[in-house]
């Protein structure tokens, strides 16, 4: 267990960026060729995780891909659903909130009881932890693909600093530090 626990950004992309295609697509992800013992693979970092958080969006396509034909929900941690609505959670370790990462904090930190965050996405949920200084890494698997258009890793401008870089098949698996926003060129 860390004393300390990391706030993760951890989430596949395209080469130019994306999360998800327009229509919230994963297709170009999950027809990659993938190692499941290789660098920066799931298991290994769901291992570390105690908490998890992530977007309406992000929650919605779970819900319609994941938690289908009678499969449960895939978190056994406690997990943070941001949103302005009211949706009904499907699993007792469901919590939905709004508000500021800031707000939250110290009840992200206390749930995930020594391990890490995980920050699930999308890229505007994790800009905002990224904001308020309190996302800490950002680990992606760079897929082989370009979509020109889609939902955003960031909508918004960073400073990250390289820490390491591995190759999983098809994806180039990079681990940065959060430096914090970077200021609009001049
Ligand atoms: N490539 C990957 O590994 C990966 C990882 C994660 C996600 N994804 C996909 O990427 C897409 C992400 O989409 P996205 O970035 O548009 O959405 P998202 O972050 O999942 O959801 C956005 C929504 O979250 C809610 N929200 C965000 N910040 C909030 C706050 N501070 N307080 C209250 N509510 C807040 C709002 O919902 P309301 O409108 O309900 O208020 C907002 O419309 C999805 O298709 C997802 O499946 C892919």
């Amino acid at each position: 267990m860390n004393t300390s626990p990391r706030f993760r950004y951890y989430t596949a992309t395209t080469l130019d960026g994306y999360l998800a295609d327009e229509n919230d697509s994963l297709d170009w992800l999950l027809t990659q060729p993938i190692d499941d013992d290789g660098a920066m693979n799931y298991g290994a970092f769901i291992s570390e995780v105690g908490c998890v958080v992530m977007g309406a969006t992000t929650y919605r396509w779970l819900l319609d891909h994941e938690v289908v034909d009678g499969k449960p929900w895939p978190y056994d941690m406690p997990c943070f659903v941001f949103t302005h609505r009211d949706p009904t959670p499907v699993a007792e370790s469901i919590r939905i909130v709004s508000g500021t990462p800031g707000e939250h904090h110290s009840t992200l930190v206390d749930a995930a009881a020594g391990k890490d965050i995980w920050i699930v996405g999308g890229g505007d949920l994790a800009a905002q932890f990224a904001e308020a200084g309190l996302l800490d890494e950002v680990l992606v698997s760079i897929a082989p693909v370009t979509l020109g258009a889609g939902r955003p890793l960031f909508p918004r401008r960073f400073d990250l600093e390289l820490q390491t870089v591995e190759r999983n098949r098809a994806f180039v698996c990079a681990r940065y530090r959060v430096v914090g926003p970077r200021e609009p060129a001049r």
